[in-house]
């Protein structure tokens, strides 16, 4: 298989595998314990801490590790909930479902505040939804298409109403540098299997001196702000993924990978549009419509080639809706559903991205030729 999707996720690096085993082998101590087992868990588990701060430019005791990345988001906002003033969530148009069904729930209701048809959020709209706003939250960097959200913009809005920011980096992390210092973000959210580490683990940075209140109650682990047993081998994965991901940031091979595929593939064939603003993508995400093709048959063609890839983003795969990310950046509906989302990780190669490339030259001019010739609506596949 040619893994392409990485957005959904990464497999686990060699490394982080071999630091993640002793801990799921024997060290299977609880971190809370008074005994020496346990007090290297402990170690363990700070260490992480400090690797995880590291690459975001935080001080380690504002690093919380949670259950994963949707669950960094939902402590996020369920503390902004609870400690904002009065007002509505504001939060962009394309966020992950993790932010969005959350606001969506509350009383006070969320405004959704619009993006460009290159994908980047609107400063213009968000200084319009200030009037009555408790908090933002703005993705950095979008799953679907790998446009990067103008944050410092974000910030400069919000700080002049003097509102808390959330920012939902887990498509950025790994990608591009995070500064929180730089920033000034209060809280923002992090999933280890986005850069190589382990599923089931994530971190929420919260800023040192903000007022928070804890989703989960318990035994007070993590500085009585998430309660529940530490998950030792899941989060050193996390820290030794964290401590990779700084030291290959500065690696520009992803672009490189991303941008031959991408030749390859309009060269290859007509009708092929690239969504968003490339000036300010994820080095590692291509966003293709295919015109008179229809994604999920594409998807079952490269399927059968061996090229794994996504319709829109992975959680909507399956579904007949078009994505929400797409709808928001005025993109039309068969345009929508005819576009596919090609992702790499530092494990892809040159080759993978050559041979993935013809691999939907292929599909594409199957998938037309099976609709007959001339121009047409989108096809639907199948085999
Ligand atoms: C932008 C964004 N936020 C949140 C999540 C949820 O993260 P997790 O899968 O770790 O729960 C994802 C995962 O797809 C994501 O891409």
């Amino acid at each position: 298989m040619i893994d392409l999707d990485a957005n959904a996720t990464t497999p686990l690096l060699p490394e982080v595998l071999e630091a993640m085993l002793p801990w799921l082998r024997g060290g299977h101590a609880n971190p809370s314990g008074s005994y020496a087992a346990a007090k290297l868990a402990r170690r363990a588990i700070d260490e992480a801490r400090g690797q995880v701060a590291e690459l975001i430019g935080a001080q380690p005791e504002e690093i919380v590790f949670t259950g994963g990345g949707t669950e960094s988001v939902n402590t996020a906002l369920f503390s902004l909930d609870r400690l904002a003033g009065q007002g509505r969530a504001v939060v962009s148009a394309i966020e992950h479902s993790a932010v969005l069904r959350h606001v969506e729930k509350q009383p006070r209701g969320c405004r959704l505040v619009a993006v460009d048809a290159g994908g980047r959020l609107d400063s213009s709209d968000l200084e319009a939804a200030m009037a009555d706003a408790a908090y933002v939250s703005v993705m950095m960097a979008n799953n679907e298409t790998g446009i990067i959200q103008p944050i410092e913009e974000v910030m400069e809005i919000a700080r002049r109403h003097r509102l808390p920011v959330h920012t939902d980096a887990i498509q950025a992390t790994g990608k591009m540098p995070i500064d929180v210092r730089a920033l000034g973000v209060d809280l923002l959210s992090l999933s280890a299997h986005k850069f190589h580490g382990p599923k089931g683990v994530g971190a929420l940075y919260v800023k040192s001196g903000l007022r928070f209140e804890p989703m989960l109650s318990g035994g007070g682990q993590e500085a009585g702000r998430r309660s529940g047993t530490e998950n030792t081998a899941g989060i050193v994965g996390m820290g030794v993924a964290a401590a990779m991901a700084k030291s290959y940031l500065t690696d520009s091979n992803l672009a490189a990978l991303r941008d031959a595929f991408e030749s390859r593939v309009v060269a290859g064939i007509e009708g092929v549009i690239r969504n968003g603003d490339p000036s300010f993508r994820l080095p590692n995400t291509s966003h293709l419509s295919f015109d008179q093709c229809d994604a999920s048959g594409l998807l079952i063609l490269l399927d059968e080639a061996g090229i794994a890839c996504s319709a829109g983003s992975a959680c909507m795969t399956g579904k007949q809706k078009p994505s929400h990310v797409q709808l928001a950046m005025g993109i039309p509906e068969i345009q929508a559903k005819s576009s596919l989302r090609f992702s790499f990780s530092r494990l892809n190669t040159l080759e993978e991205a050559m041979a993935a490339a013809d691999a939907v030259i292929k599909a594409v001019g199957k998938l037309r030729r099976v609709q007959g010739s001339g121009v047409g609506p989108v096809v639907v596949y199948s085999p």
